[in-house]
């Protein structure tokens, strides 16, 4: 087996490879002056099983997927596996307004031509994986490494900032050890939530809310802020995807006493991988 680790995630790349024994393959990833991308991988993969990690987040990743991809059918590889962290564009599932697409098939579109079979971890809507006709698709859960990381940060409760996230707070609290609750929330717009007053017993405690996906900070900020007021001693917000828009971490820091993310994409808050997840999955 070889990993590929496209420029999105190197830090989930070397750790995969080192979890499942692998070498990293080594490659070039460059941008010619106009803009267009350029990859090239510098190790055979002839009679390999091929493991590419590449993101569909940001657009410009959706390109090195596929060139990455593109590349790798040149070779007589044995099977190829591409793993997507960070699913980009799985949270536009379906059609909310006549005349938009569905972003998520359409990712699914471009990209199941190339592989045998499909990772994908804690994808937004699980529905996105049954638009895969043409290669396997799996998505797996990276809640057993949040989970180890709050438990050695000494969490005491975990909630969801919404409903869709229940499941989540549920087993990362399972397996931390601790209650869990999740709140309601009201999405307004896009950078506008609203977290609806409910009685958690937090006071005093350690808690931590969990979720997907960081992108403007607003759930967050806002789910924090009603624990705090419920009395919370501290906040710590934990995602598997930080994708941080604009200004979001310098809003999460007005709230949040620490925020931590996995290294699906890498940023300054990842503190915890999911390749023992990834790994799991390739053993099967
Ligand atoms: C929504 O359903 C997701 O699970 C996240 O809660 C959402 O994407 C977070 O977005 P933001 O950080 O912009 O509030």
């Amino acid at each position: 087996m070889i990993v590929i680790g496209g420029s999105s995630s190197p830090r989930l790349s070397a750790s995969l490879a080192k979890e499942l024994g692998a070498p990293l393959a080594k490659t070039e990833v460059k941008r010619f002056p106009d803009g267009e991308g350029y990859v090239r991988i510098l190790d055979p993969l002839d009679g390999q099983e091929v493991v590419l990690v590449s993101n569909t987040f940001p657009d410009e990743k959706i390109v090195e997927t596929m060139l990455f991809c593109d590349a790798i059918e040149e070779f007589e590889y044995k099977r190829f596996t591409l793993v997507i962290p960070y699913f980009g564009y799985s949270r536009q599932d379906k059609k909310f307004n006549p005349g938009e697409p569905i972003s998520a098939r359409a990712m699914v579109r471009a990209l199941e031509v190339y592989p045998d079979e499909v990772i994908t971890v804690d994808i937004h809507a699980d529905s996105t994986i049954e638009w895969f006709e043409t290669c396997e698709a799996v998505n797996v859960s990276g809640h057993a490494e949040m989970a180890g990381k709050l438990r050695e940060m000494g969490v005491d409760y975990v909630v969801s900032p919404d409903e869709g996230r229940i499941r989540t707070a549920e087993a990362v609290g399972k397996i931390v050890g601790v209650p869990s609750d999740y709140l309601v929330k009201e999405r307004i717009d896009g950078t506008t939530v609203k977290i609806e007053p409910k009685h958690i017993a937090v006071a005093g405690k350690r808690v931590a809310i969990v979720d997907d996906i960081i992108s403007t900070g607003g759930t967050i900020v806002n789910a924090s802020s009603e624990l705090k007021k419920l009395g919370a001693r501290e906040v710590i917000a934990a995602c598997t995807h930080g994708l941080f828009a604009s200004n979001a971490l310098s809003r999460l820091a007005t709230c949040c006493d620490k925020v931590i993310s996995s290294d699906t994409i890498d940023n300054q808050t990842t503190s915890f991988s999911v390749a023992p997840a990834i790994a799991r999955e390739l053993a099967k």
